[in-house]
């Protein structure tokens, strides 16, 4: 069986195309590639089809993460596609849970940051229309929920390279 996760945040440019790289990133170290894949996806249309954001990429890469992907939205089979739904702040969470109406899912829809032990934000922020620093404490945060999230997954599946 693979496993599989799907971040979601708005625009699918910033927060989840960083954690779906962060988490390949570790997923490959942990020697789990055959068993976890990740994918992303935001709640809204407005950058379908684009790479994710240059400030987005060069914080990333700071740390040693290339940023690769396209922007997708996230669509309502994607609740039968994957295992787990990280959701990067409450919007997006309520924007996934709306489009489950009969709340068959819940169960699958997490708050990225539950899995965060360094850092005591419930969300992750939305650092599109900030500064550099913006960009940074994402990537610090979301290497810290990354991290505590394939703990949760290698436990709870009893995964071993
Ligand atoms: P993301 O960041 O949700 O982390 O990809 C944003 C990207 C674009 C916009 C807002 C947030 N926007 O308003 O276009």
């Amino acid at each position: 069986m693979v496993y599989k996760l799907l971040f979601v945040c708005l625009g699918n440019i910033c927060r989840s195309p960083s954690a779906e790289n962060i988490m390949n990133h570790l997923i490959a170290e942990a020697g789990l590639s055959e068993q976890i894949v990740c994918d992303s996806a935001g709640t809204s249309a407005y950058h379908i089809g684009s790479p994710p954001d240059r400030r987005m990429n060069a914080a990333a890469k700071k740390k040693g993460i290339e940023l690769v992907g396209q922007a997708r939205k996230f669509q309502a089979s994607d609740f039968e596609r994957f295992d787990l739904i990280l959701a990067m702040d409450r919007p997006n969470y309520q924007d996934i849970i709306y489009c489950d109406g009969e709340g068959k899912y819940q169960d699958k829809i997490k708050m990225m940051c539950s899995f965060a032990s360094n850092h005591g934000d419930k969300e992750v922020p939305d650092p599109y229309y900030g500064g550099e620093d913006g960009f940074n404490y994402v990537i610090d945060l979301l290497f810290d929920s990354c991290a505590g999230l394939l703990d949760y997954i290698v436990t709870n599946n009893q995964l071993s390279p």
